[in-house]
């Protein structure tokens, strides 16, 4: 890191550094059943970079943490509900239910998430989930695109997460998918706006520390779509994204943009071993 960036991180940190030091050891487990995993060994593709591999629960304090352990706790599971509701109605021109196609959800859509996003042939393009949802809605039910970081995007994102939650995130980074991921890691290692910092110089030079009284993790997306107690909503990866840019006084790219998309598929595969945990409950 230069001098710079190290001096704007000094700057907004308003908690000694050693306050807090690094994730903590708790265990997560939801519903008294699923297992996740919140610390794992670095994919090879980050040996150089990390040893380790955390979820951003383990960053979290024990209140919010206890959130995510139970669903009746969890204030995402309102959305999830509300989504499964959207999953069965019929919509478009088409005359079709995401059902009329897919059938169950619990069964048409176990493991998706956790290989998302991903390369479609038929396509030739790199696919988010919700590039995909907004494909079937458009092309397969004739009905309205849904707004990318919107309420039923991330009511839907989510309800398809649930369906993998405790599976291992595993996108490919190969093949087909190697231009974009490469094009993402570019931008994961950038310095943007007058702070001049990249999401590497916070997430994996600092996580850990304390910044602007929040304890930084790794930024990883293994839990999303995810609650924030902050806005007391569903929060989408390019939301999140967003911020993060903005928080650096830069310009940001727009949600769904091909540099989001990029990105979004490159801090996936940071996280390839972690368990899908979407919908996480963050502050
Ligand atoms: C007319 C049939 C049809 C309808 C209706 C439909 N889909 Fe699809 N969907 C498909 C087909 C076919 C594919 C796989 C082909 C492809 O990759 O484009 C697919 C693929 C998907 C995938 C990717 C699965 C994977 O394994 O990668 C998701 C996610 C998805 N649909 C979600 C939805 C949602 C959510 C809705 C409702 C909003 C919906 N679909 C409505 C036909 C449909
Ligand atoms: C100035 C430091 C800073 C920079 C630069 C930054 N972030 Fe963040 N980010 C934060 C803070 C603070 C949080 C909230 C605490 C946490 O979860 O780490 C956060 C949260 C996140 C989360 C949510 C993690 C979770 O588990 O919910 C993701 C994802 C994320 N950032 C990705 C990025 C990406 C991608 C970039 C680069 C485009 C970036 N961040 C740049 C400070 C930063």
């Amino acid at each position: 890191m230069n001098f710079k960036a190290m001096t704007a991180i000094a700057v907004i940190a308003t908690a000694p550094l050693a306050a807090l030091a690094g994730p903590d050891e708790d265990k997560l487990v939801v519903n008294g059943e699923i297992e996740m995993v919140t610390k794992t060994a670095a994919p090879a593709h980050l040996s150089d970079a990390l040893d380790e591999i955390y979820s951003g629960w383990r960053f979290r304090s024990d209140e919010t943490q206890a959130l995510q352990m139970d669903d009746f706790d969890n204030p995402a599971m309102v959305f999830v509900d509300q989504a499964q509701d959207a999953w069965d109605t019929v919509e478009g021109t088409e005359g079709k239910s995401c059902a009329s196609c897919h059938d169950s959800v619990e069964e048409s859509m176990a493991g998706v998430r956790a290989v998302y996003p991903k390369w479609n042939e038929e396509a030739g393009e790199v696919r988010t989930l919700a590039m995909q949802i907004n494909d079937c809605r458009e092309n397969k039910m004739g009905a309205e695109k849904w707004k990318y970081t919107g309420g039923q995007m991330a009511a839907m994102e989510a309800l398809i997460s649930v369906q993998s939650r405790g599976m291992p995130v595993n996108v490919a980074i190969d093949g087909p998918v190697k231009e974009t991921w490469e094009k993402g890691k570019e931008i994961y290692y950038t310095r943007y706006g007058q702070l001049e910092l990249s999401c590497a110089n916070c997430h994996e030079q600092n996580y850990g520390n304390m910044i602007r009284a929040d304890h930084l993790s790794q930024g990883q997306i293994n839990g999303f779509p995810t609650y924030r107690l902050k806005n007391a909503k569903l929060n989408t990866a390019h939301a999140r994204f967003k911020g993060c840019v903005r928080d650096t006084r830069a310009e940001t790219f727009k949600p769904g943009s091909d540099e989001f998309v990029a990105l979004e598929l490159y801090v996936a595969s940071r996280g390839n071993g972690l368990s899908v945990e979407g919908p996480s409950v963050r502050n």
